[in-house]
C-alpha cells in the first residue's frame, strides 16, 4: 500500500499502522485487509466483504435460474432453431460470465463460502453487475466517450493539480487517463464497488480480462452477445492508486488533498447534495479545487432531486467559490454494437475551497445494531413481516425476541445448525444492512 495521505475512515484519517499485517489504524484497533492488490479502507471493512461475498451468492444463485429457465425456452418444441441458437449463445455467455465474476471475486470471497442464503428482494445480483456497461465504455470501445469527459475537466483545470483523489471511478479509465494527462503528484481514485475496480486492478497488472457485452439493442443475431477479451497497455504511470473506499467516509486526513474530481458522482451516490459537497470540503486545503463532470440524474426524495441551479447555490454555501461552470452534451454507452446510445447533458463546475463545510444534514445513519453486533435487535412488525418471506428469513427472524443481538443470534445459530460463529456473525450482519428499504 502507498503510504501517501490515506489513513483510518474510522478516525478522521489517522495513520495507519502499515507494518502490521494487514495494516491496522492503532486508535480503533480495525484492520484493513487489502482485496488482492487494492487498498480496501472501507470504515467497516468486514461488514463491506461479507456484503459482496452475500452479493455474489445472490448473484449466482440468480443466474443459476436464469439458465435454468433459459435452457427450459430453448428446448422448447415451439422454438425456431434461430431463436434456440440465440438463446444458448445467451446461455453460454451467461455461464461464462458467471466464472470470470468468480474468478475476479476471488481477492474479495479469499475462498469463503456464504452459508446464508440472500435475503428476498436484497438485489444482490444486480448490484453485483451494476457498473458492468462503464467496463467496457472504459476499456473496450470507449475511447472517444473517455477523451470527450477529460476534455471537459482539462478546460476546467487551471493550475496543477497538486494531490488529487478521484471520486466514485468506476472502471477507472478517465482516473488514469487524468493522472496521465494532466500529472497530478499523486492520485487516489477510489470507488466503493468492487466489480469495476477488480477489472480496472488486473487490466492495469497486464492480465486479460474476458466478459460478455449483451448489447441493450443488437443490430443482428451475432450482435446479442459480444466476448470482449479485455486488455491494455494503458498504464497510469507512478503515484496512482486504485483503491476501495467510500467517498463519503474517506480514508483521508482533512485539507489533505489540492484537488478532487467527481465525475458522474454527485448525483449517483445516493445521498443528499450537501453531504457530498462537505465531504469534498473536508479534504481539500483551503485553496484547493473541486472539479465535478457529470449529470443531474438523482433518484432520490423531491426535496434533495436538485437542480444545477440549486448545486451552484448549494456548493457556495458549502465553503465554495465558483471559479467556472458550463454545460455540454456528451456521448454515453455509445456502443458499436447496440442500436440504442444516449446522448448526456453533463454539468461541469470548478470551485475553490474558501473556508470550511458548515456541518452538513445528519446523514442516514448506519443501524446502531448492525455496526455494533452486541446490541439489541428491535423485533419490529416489519421485520416480523419480512420473515414470512421466506422459510430462511423466517428462521431468522424467529429467534429475535427485541433483546437478543447480532452476536447472539449468530451464536445460537452456530449451536443449532453447526455454523462457525464468527463467519456466520459478519454474513448475517450483510444479510440484515442487505434487506429492502422499511423492512429495517
Ligand atoms: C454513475 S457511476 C460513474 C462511474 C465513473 N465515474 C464513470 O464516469 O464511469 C457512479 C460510481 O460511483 C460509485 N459510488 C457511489 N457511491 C460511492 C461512494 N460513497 N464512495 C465511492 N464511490 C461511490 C459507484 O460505485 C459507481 O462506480
Amino acid at each position: 500500500m502507498t503510504t501517501g495521505p490515506v489513513g483510518c475512515p474510522r478516525c478522521d484519517g489517522r495513520p495507519l499502522d502499515l507494518a502490521a499485517e494487514p495494516p491496522r489504524c492503532s486508535a480503533c484497533g480495525t484492520a484493513y485487509p487489502p482485496v488482492g492488490d487494492l487498498p480496501c479502507l472501507m470504515p467497516d471493512p468486514r461488514l463491506w466483504r461479507a456484503v459482496w461475498i452475500h452479493r455474489l451468492a445472490d448473484f449466482t444463485a440468480e443466474t443459476e435460474r436464469s439458465l435454468q429457465q433459459w435452457r427450459a425456452e430453448a428446448a422448447g418444441a415451439e422454438a425456431l432453431p434461430r431463436t434456440r441458437a440465440r438463446v444458448e449463445a445467451v446461455v453460454a455467455a451467461c455461464e461464462q460470465q458467471r466464472l470470470e465474476v468468480q474468478r475476479l471475486f476471488q481477492d474479495v470471497t479469499g475462498g469463503e463460502r456464504q452459508l446464508l442464503p440472500a435475503a428476498p428482494g436484497a438485489g444482490g445480483a444486480d448490484e453485483l453487475l451494476r457498473f458492468g456497461e462503464n467496463v467496457f465504455r472504459d476499456w473496450a470501445w470507449g475511447q472517444a466517450e473517455v477523451d470527450a469527459t477529460r476534455a471537459v475537466v482539462q478546460r476546467m483545470v487551471r493550475q496543477p493539480l497538486g494531490r488529487l483523489a478521484a471520486y466514485g471511478v468506476g472502471a477507472g479509465r478517465l482516473a488514469v487517463d487524468v493522472h496521465r494527462a494532466l500529472g497530478p503528484t499523486e492520485t487516489w481514485a477510489i470507488d466503493l464497488n468492487p466489480f469495476p475496480l477488480l477489472v480496472a486492478a488486473r487490466l492495469m497488472r497486464g492480465e486479460t480480462v474476458v466478459l460478455p457485452e449483451f448489447p441493450v439493442a443488437p443490430h443482428s443475431q451475432q450482435g446479442v452477445v459480444v466476448q470482449h477479451q479485455l486488455r491494455s497497455d494503458v498504464r497510469p504511470g507512478p503515484g496512482f492508486t486504485f483503491a476501495v473506499a467510500d467517498a463519503l467516509a474517506p480514508p483521508f486526513p482533512p485539507e489533505s488533498f489540492d484537488t478532487v474530481l467527481t465525475p458522474w458522482f454527485i448525483d449517483a451516490n445516493e445521498r443528499d447534495f450537501r453531504e457530498t459537497a462537505a465531504a469534498v470540503n473536508r479534504v481539500l486545503r483551503t485553496g484547493g479545487t473541486w472539479l465535478n463532470v457529470g449529470p443531474l440524474r438523482f433518484k432520490q426524495s423531491l426535496g434533495t432531486t436538485y437542480t444545477i441551479e440549486e448545486i451552484w447555490d448549494l456548493t457556495a454555501a458549502s465553503g465554495f467559490e465558483l471559479v467556472s461552470r458550463s454545460r455540454d452534451d456528451v456521448p454515453y454507452f455509445d456502443s458499436p454494437a447496440s442500436g440504442s446510445r444516449r446522448i448526456e447533458t453533463v454539468f461541469s463546475f470548478a470551485a475553490r475551497k474558501i473556508a470550511p463545510a458548515a456541518a452538513p444534514p445528519p446523514a442516514a445513519a448506519e443501524l446502531p445494531w448492525i455496526a455494533d453486533p452486541s446490541r439489541p435487535i428491535p423485533l419490529t412488525d416489519p421485520l416480523i413481516a419480512f420473515g414470512r418471506q421466506s422459510v430462511f428469513a423466517g428462521s431468522v427472524i424467529s429467534l429475535l425476541d427485541g433483546q437478543r443481538s447480532l452476536n447472539d443470534v449468530a451464536a445460537e445459530m452456530g449451536r443449532l445448525w453447526g455454523f462457525d460463529t464468527p463467519r456466520i456473525g459478519d454474513q448475517l450482519r450483510a444479510f440484515f444492512a442487505t434487506l429492502p428499504p422499511g423492512v429495517v
